[in-house]
């Protein structure tokens, strides 16, 4: 386990809002779903998962600030940090009742990912993750699958909203992908195919047209659990291109190289 007063806030905080999610899933008929955009949905679900989190962290950490995903930004004292939080990843999931979805919260220090908790409160499973620490699934260390051929992986990937995104590239990768790995799944939550690619559950991931509270939480698990992340194109931070490839280091390699020579085609 990791045992320093940040993550104890940070799985306070995460902990408390799945109570809150898991009190409501189920629930979706008193729940006031509307329409953000075409296809991008939100609840009472989230925004209440949301307050729970934005208040913990304040008061936790005061002068920090925050990119919430149904708040906006709320400008703190202290430049140097900022809480990426996903109250709700996977609200589609959630919505439908499918049982997999997950809080996210990711801490960024001066263009940095260096903490990340990732909490399914369904399977009761989370994942921890701090700078030199270590990444872990409920006292488990874990660390991302040593499988090194992609005819072997199961690799995740996402799509994104009615609307968005480009959908002949993605359909471009997604095809040639799927000609070379062991099998392809589309989850449904960013934050959770990170935190399976952390443990070895999932061999590689890859998304575009993500946010960074999707993702913050999600590259410090896999980072801690020795594993290999940037952005599609292979920019270091993903962070500013808000895009995710990540696996063990040949397999992020391999990955990167299918996904250019499918942009280029
Ligand atoms: C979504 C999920 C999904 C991904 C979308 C995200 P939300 O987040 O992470 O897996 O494909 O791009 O927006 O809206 O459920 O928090
Ligand atoms: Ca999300
Ligand atoms: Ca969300
Ligand atoms: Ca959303």
């Amino acid at each position: 386990m990791i045992s320093s007063p940040l993550m104890t806030v940070m799985v306070d905080a995460a902990r408390k809002a799945a109570r809150s999610l898991r009190r409501d899933f189920g629930e979706v008929e008193n729940l006031q779903v509307s329409r953000k955009g075409p296809g991008d949905f939100v609840s009472a679900a989230d925004r209440k998962a949301e307050e729970v989190l934005r208040d913990a962290l304040l008061k936790a950490r005061p002068g920090y600030s925050m990119i919430l995903e149904e708040g906006g930004v709320i400008e703190g004292t202290d430049k140097s940090h900022t809480w990426h939080i996903d109250p709700l990843d996977g609200t589609s999931n959630f919505l439908h009742g499918v049982p997999h979805f997950a809080v996210s919260i990711g801490l960024e220090r001066e263009g940095v990912i260096v903490a990340g908790v990732v909490f399914d409160p369904i399977k009761d499973e989370l994942f921890i993750a701090e700078r030199g620490k270590g990444a872990y699934l409920n006292n488990r260390r874990i660390r991302v699958a040593a499988r090194s051929e992609m005819a072997d992986a199961l690799v995740g990937y996402g799509t994104p909203y009615l609307g968005r995104g480009s959908h002949p590239r993605l359909l471009r990768e997604i095809s040639a992908v799927m000609a070379v790995s062991g099998g392809t799944r589309r989850m449904g939550s960013a934050a959770l195919d990170l935190a399976y690619v952390a443990c070895g559950r999932l061999d590689a991931y890859w998304e575009r047209d993500l946010q960074t509270y999707d993702f913050a939480g999600g590259v410090a698990l896999v980072r801690e659990a020795g594993g290999f992340v940037t952005s599609a194109d292979g920019a270091a931070e993903p962070l500013a291109p808000r895009s995710i490839a990540c696996g063990n280091e040949s397999l992020h390699r391999d990955l990167l190289a299918i996904l250019k020579k499918a942009q280029a085609a």
